[in-house]
């Protein structure tokens, strides 16, 4: 069995905290005993691209569990938690390639580990699997059925190659689920960023002006935390009608550059690049902390930093201190990648536990529908996304109502008015 990881005997430590993920994700645990009994999977070799956490081990369980062969590589150089990738490989049989700290030429030396295995299914996070097939026609073997994605940017990416007619396999959008966006992007993302933030820099979040660039799903779970810790929060966003929704939020929204001159931290979550660049650190106070947690590393101008820079260190454990040349120190965390995985574990187990149902329910789908689907970006099925609700409501002991028949046939009328 061939894998790259950093230390195998870190497994044991993998095994224990893969334990603890998979005791929060009831919704997985569910989907995995009826894989066990139907084999739905069975024999589909599924390549993913994901971040190499407790959660994705316990995905990758299911999966497993379900019939296939599962191949690993990570979907960012700095995401992976190497015990994780060490118990994957010892106890459940998978093929890891990856490394945290990897370099770029690794990271794509792994995504091309991954693709040699001719998989069946691809499973992706910011679509670099995908993205790598379709440029290298050597790897779009004739077995690719279809693939899943699970990020907003990996869809962006997705939605582009469909409109270019360039898509040579059906892939379900993840992310689209409502089930996936509306609980990872905004609770996951709000409270991991924080963590990542907090782990790397222990600075007080209180009282602090915290400005969050980007009000869609990420941005508004990381603007609704940061307010509940006390800080000033100062919202960045160029589509009218989500920064209006921003103010009525009750958030103080502005120009990036207005912004730079007051921000004690900064976390950009646009999934656009050069958000933050050199004319806005050149205007940053001393002592503003930048950091990102959108999928790529680039919306934070690094270079335009750097060039700003006389001098730079590495203060503690992903925080970078850059000494501009009058003096003023601006501290870029996570090397601008993202930080609630690289300086914390990503989202929490409970939340990953429906985005990753959405994952194991759509390779199903994929593996029983693909000869119907065109070389397209699906959504998840509602009737998917309704039932891991309904499951995730169901292990949270909450009940809710029916519609009564009453009730039913008003909605489907049209008479009854005041
Ligand atoms: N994306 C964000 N948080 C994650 C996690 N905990 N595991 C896998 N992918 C993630």
């Amino acid at each position: 069995m061939k894998y790259d990881v950093k230390d195998i005997k870190l497994a044991v430590r993998g095994a224990l905290r893969i334990e603890w993920a998979s005791n929060n994700m009831p919704v997985l645990r569910l989907i995995k005993q009826r894989f066990l009994k139907e084999k739905p999977l069975k024999g589909l070799k599924i390549a993913a691209c994901l971040h190499v956490t407790t959660e994705t081990g316990v995905l990758a369980e299911v999966l497993k569990a379900g019939g296939a062969e599962v191949f690993i590589c990570a979907s960012n150089p700095l995401s992976t938690q190497d015990d994780v990738a060490a118990s994957l490989v010892k106890n459940l049989k998978v093929s890891v390639f990856s490394i945290k700290g990897e370099d770029t030429k690794t990271y794509y030396s792994h995504i091309k580990s991954a693709l040699e295995v001719k998989p069946d299914i691809t499973m992706d996070d910011g679509a670099d699997l995908v993205s790598t097939i379709h440029q290298r026609p050597a790897y779009l073997h004739k077995n690719i059925i279809g693939g899943t994605e699970e990020t907003t940017t990996g869809v962006i990416r997705l939605k582009a190659l469909a409109s270019e007619n360039k898509l040579r396999y059906p892939i379900i959008a993840v992310n689209d689920a409502l089930t996936k966006h509306l609980f990872d992007n905004r609770y996951g993302t709000g409270q991991s960023t924080i963590d990542g933030i907090i782990r790397a820099t222990n600075k007080l979040i209180a009282g602090s002006n915290f400005v969050v660039a980007g009000y869609g799903w990420c941005g508004k779970g990381v603007a609704m935390r940061a307010k509940g810790m006390g800080a000033k929060v100062i919202v960045i966003e160029i589509d009218p009608l989500r920064a209006l929704e921003a103010v009525m939020d009750g958030f103080e929204v502005m120009p990036i550059m207005q912004a730079s001159r007051i921000g004690d931290i900064f976390v950009t979550v646009t999934g656009d690049i050069n958000v933050i660049r050199r004319e806005h650190f050149k205007a940053m106070k001393d002592g503003a902390i930048v950091s990102n947690s959108g999928h790529f590393n680039v919306e934070l101008d690094i270079d335009g930093l750097k060039l700003l820079s006389k001098s730079k260190k590495v203060i503690r454990d992903f925080v970078e201190e850059h000494t501009l040349k009058d003096g003023r120190r601006i501290y870029l965390l996570g090397e601008g990648r993202l930080i609630n995985l690289a300086a914390a574990e990503g989202h929490p187990a409970s939340v990953m536990d429906m985005s990753f149902a959405n994952q194991a329910l759509s390779a199903e789908y994929m593996a029983n529908n693909y000869k119907k689907l065109k070389k397209q970006v699906y959504s998840v099925p509602e009737k998917i996304d309704k039932n891991i609700a309904r499951l995730k409501l169901k292990s949270l002991g909450v009940k809710i109502d029916v519609l009564t028949p009453q009730q039913k046939k008003y909605l489907a009328s049209w008479e009854m008015g005041t």
